[in-house]
């Protein structure tokens, strides 16, 4: 395989839809620089679904939003991101954007926050396919078709309207359908769900699964609903402070959790099992990274800190199914 990467990097085969190794991130320089991201590496394969879940703040919107080389102003990106074998954080401003035309798409948490309004939704759902070179009859056929598979009535209609006249839900599956139009190899969905009720939220999340999975799409499913990412993902990383602290098969890492950062956000769950072993709610706030504590950033937080976790970041070593990074995993499944 003609593959341009250093000797030495991390297997990457060009099948992977998301390859994102060691990624870091920096706002500003010199002494008041502030990391956001550190070490991040996350892959998701061709037609795999994997879980990226943590509490509010822990990266994970900077995180998917890095994949598609979009990082904050004044933001310094370091390590390597991969989409479809384009090396992202290397691209130019045309090679993204035509990237996230075609080959590459989100789903954002508010879609009202990320639609233009005043565009019709069938200028939105045909820009994708008309940027790949689809001619305009055609791709207005295509949008009508699939506002018809996400259960949009009426899909001539919809396509002549303005996003201020859908409520937020029928406007989320405008956005899946847009998102999924051009067939791309990656999805970012990010909180898809957590604007919608509870129904809605399980109608799109059937939607969202059911469409990838006949395309083949890779999706990276961004929540911090631990028991839906168990439920609908492949693998799951766990992410606190700006790192990944888990990684393991969605089954695993709902019946074996290996970190205590996982544990207890599957203790705070309401489905929590009542046969495990109870390590209390995480206390206290979630961290950013500028304001971890050195060595394991989870560590003033955990019951099961010592010493020997102040000394360095834990590197990931495998408990069970996990990848983890801790030095304990023993003690939180046996
Ligand atoms: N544009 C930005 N400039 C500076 N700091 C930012 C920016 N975006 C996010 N951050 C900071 O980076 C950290 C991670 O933010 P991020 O949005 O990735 O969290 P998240 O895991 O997606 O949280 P949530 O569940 O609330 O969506 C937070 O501390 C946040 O304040
Ligand atoms: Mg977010």
């Amino acid at each position: 395989m003609l593959d341009d990467k250093p000797a030495g990097e991390e297997a990457t085969t060009r099948r992977d839809a998301l390859d994102v190794a060691r990624l870091g991130l920096t706002l500003g320089a010199g002494d008041g620089a502030v990391p956001l991201l550190a070490d991040v590496t996350l892959r998701v394969g061709r037609g795999e679904t994997v879980g990226l879940v943590g509490e509010s703040g822990s990266g994970k919107s900077l995180t998917a939003r890095a994949a598609l080389g979009m990082v904050p102003r004044g933001a310094r990106a370091t390590g390597r991101v991969t989409v479809s074998g384009v090396d992202v954080l290397a691209a130019g401003r045309r090679a993204l954007r035509d990237l996230r035309r075609t080959r590459a798409s989100m789903v954002f948490q508010d879609p009202r926050a990320s639609i233009n309004p005043v565009r019709r939704v069938g200028d939105y759902l045909t820009e994708g396919l008309r940027a790949r070179g689809t001619p305009a009859g055609a791709a207005a056929e295509r949008a009508r078709e699939l506002l018809g598979q996400v259960g949009i009535a009426d899909p001539a209609g919809a396509m002549r309207r303005f996003p201020h006249q859908f409520s937020g839900g029928m406007l989320q599956r405008v956005m899946i359908a847009g998102a999924l139009s051009t067939e791309p190899e990656l999805l970012l969905a990010d909180e898809p769900t957590t604007a919608l009720d509870v129904t809605t939220q399980a109608e799109v999340v059937a939607l969202l699964k059911e469409m990838q999975r006949a395309r083949g799409t890779g999706m990276l499913f961004v929540t911090h609903d631990l028991d839906l990412a168990a439920a609908i993902c492949d693998r799951v990383y766990v992410m606190y402070a700006g790192r990944i602290v888990e990684e393991a098969p969605g089954r695993a890492l709902f019946t074996a959790p290996a970190h205590p950062y996982t544990r207890a956000l599957l203790e705070a769950s309401p489905s929590a099992h009542g046969d495990r072993v109870a390590i209390k709610a995480v206390a206290g706030r979630p961290r950013a990274l500028a304001e971890s504590p050195s060595g394991c950033s989870f560590r003033d937080r955990c019951p099961l800190a010592d010493d020997r976790c102040a000394e360095a970041v834990p590197a990931h070593r495998t408990h069970r199914a996990s990848a983890v990074a801790c030095l304990r995993p023993e003690l939180v499944s046996p």
